[in-house]
């Protein structure tokens, strides 16, 4: 029986260990191919109609609400929008 509690007191510990890890590797992964993604599409979308605004002119949740409004304006498809809002959050 203890033997048992401590086999399952291992693989408690190697769960989290290594999963929460394993994840947070893969999303930053996602996040830099997009915000690259974002760092060639946001001149060519973003500089039509206004100078292109850079990241650091608004704060992350700021860029959230206007990129709900420009997204529209500068007609935008869903992968190419969260791209560039990925850019322009992380340029800080
Ligand atoms: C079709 C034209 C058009 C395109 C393309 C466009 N915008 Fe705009 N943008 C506007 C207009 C017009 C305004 C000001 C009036 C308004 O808010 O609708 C504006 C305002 C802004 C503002 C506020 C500026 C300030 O200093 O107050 C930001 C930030 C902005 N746009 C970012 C972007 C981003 C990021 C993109 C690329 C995804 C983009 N815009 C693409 C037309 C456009």
């Amino acid at each position: 029986m203890r033997r048992m509690l401590a086999v399952l007191a291992l693989a408690a510990i190697a769960t989290v260990l290594t999963c929460p890890r394993g994840w947070a590797t893969e999303t930053s992964t996602e996040q830099r191919r997009m915000f690259r993604e974002g760092a060639r599409l946001w001149p060519v979308y973003c500089s039509q109609c206004h100078n292109a605004r850079p990241g650091s002119e608004f704060a992350p949740y700021q860029w959230d609400a206007i990129m709900m409004h420009m997204r529209t304006q500068a007609n935008l498809p869903a992968k190419d929008a969260r791209a560039v809002l990925e850019y322009l959050k992380g340029s800080h």
